[in-house]
């Protein structure tokens, strides 16, 4: 098995994760904990194998909103259909950031890609954050943030009533979780809040919390802090919630794309040491 850096991420090569033994998985789960995001091309996964590898590494968090495989209810769906327009996770985002315990990451496989786009752009928010000026991190690290599902899938979004997604606006929640968090396995700092999920800083309106939000999320798209992926199918990307953000791009009007994702648990989220509370 070889690792190798890429700008954001690592890509694994040499490698059939079928054939794991315990010192490749737990390899593997360093470079993704150091990494962020690991890229993976050539996977002859069928559904149990995805599953059996997933884990290797945590158990399953099951997404409240994705249809699921029909056979393998711990695989979510995301499709998107030649005649659909809007696509999942089709701007800078990171999963699950409203759960109390949000999500240790994803792995996504290719099942069906168009002939053309469909990449996935991924960004590195430990980066993003080393690169700010100190003032900033430490008015950063005091701060704790709102995050909430319910303008997404909620009663009121479109989202509940389209056809990729279950429908289920009873599922919705909200969580606070500190600005910057330290990697439960690294202790890295990261910068914790993303464009899809964030509402407002603790103490913050929303009006008063929008435009230092909006910077950060410019800082952090920023082309030194990202990367992008091509998919074939039988690719994987394995990514970290925490320290990465991604994008999936919706540039192939007119083809089906069909990935199958595996979300495993994750750990409580604490304040980067140092920070205030
Ligand atoms: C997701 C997601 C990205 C993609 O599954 O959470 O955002 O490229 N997918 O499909
Ligand atoms: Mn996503």
């Amino acid at each position: 098995m070889l690792i190798t850096a890429e700008k954001v991420g690592a890509t694994v090569s040499d490698v059939d994760v079928r054939q794991l033994d315990h010192d490749g998985a737990r390899q593997l789960a360093q470079a993704w904990a150091d990494h962020g995001v690991l890229f993976f091309h050539d996977q002859e996964l069928t559904p149990d194998d995805h599953i059996t590898f997933a884990e290797r590494f945590a158990t399953i968090d099951v997404n409240k909103f994705f249809k699921a495989v029909d056979t393998h209810p711990q695989i979510a769906t995301v499709l998107k259909e030649a005649d659909q327009e809007g696509n999942i996770g089709g701007a800078w985002h990171t999963d699950h950031t409203y759960d109390q315990i949000p999500a240790r990451g994803s792995i996504l496989l290719a099942r069906e890609v168009p002939p053309t786009g469909g990449d996935t752009r991924f960004a590195d928010v430990g980066a993003a954050f080393d690169a700010l000026s100190p003032g900033l991190q430490k008015t950063l690290e005091s701060l704790h943030a709102v995050h909430s599902n319910e303008h997404v899938f909620g009663k009121a979004s479109d989202y509940s009533k389209r056809d990729d997604r279950l429908g289920n606006p009873d599922g919705v929640g909200s969580a606070t979780h500190p600005v910057v968090i330290a990697h439960p396995q690294t202790g890295r700092k990261l910068l914790y809040v993303n464009m899809a999920f964030t509402l407002h800083f603790v103490g913050w309106s929303v009006e008063e919390s929008a435009p230092l939000l909006q910077y950060l999320y410019e800082h952090v798209g920023q082309d030194q802090f990202t990367t992008q992926f091509s998919w074939n199918v039988g690719s994987i990307a394995m990514w970290d919630n925490r320290s990465t953000w991604h994008w999936a791009l919706n540039d192939y009007p007119g083809y089906r794309r069909l990935m199958h994702r595996i979300t495993i648990s994750g750990d409580p989220l604490a304040a980067a040491a140092g920070a205030s509370s």
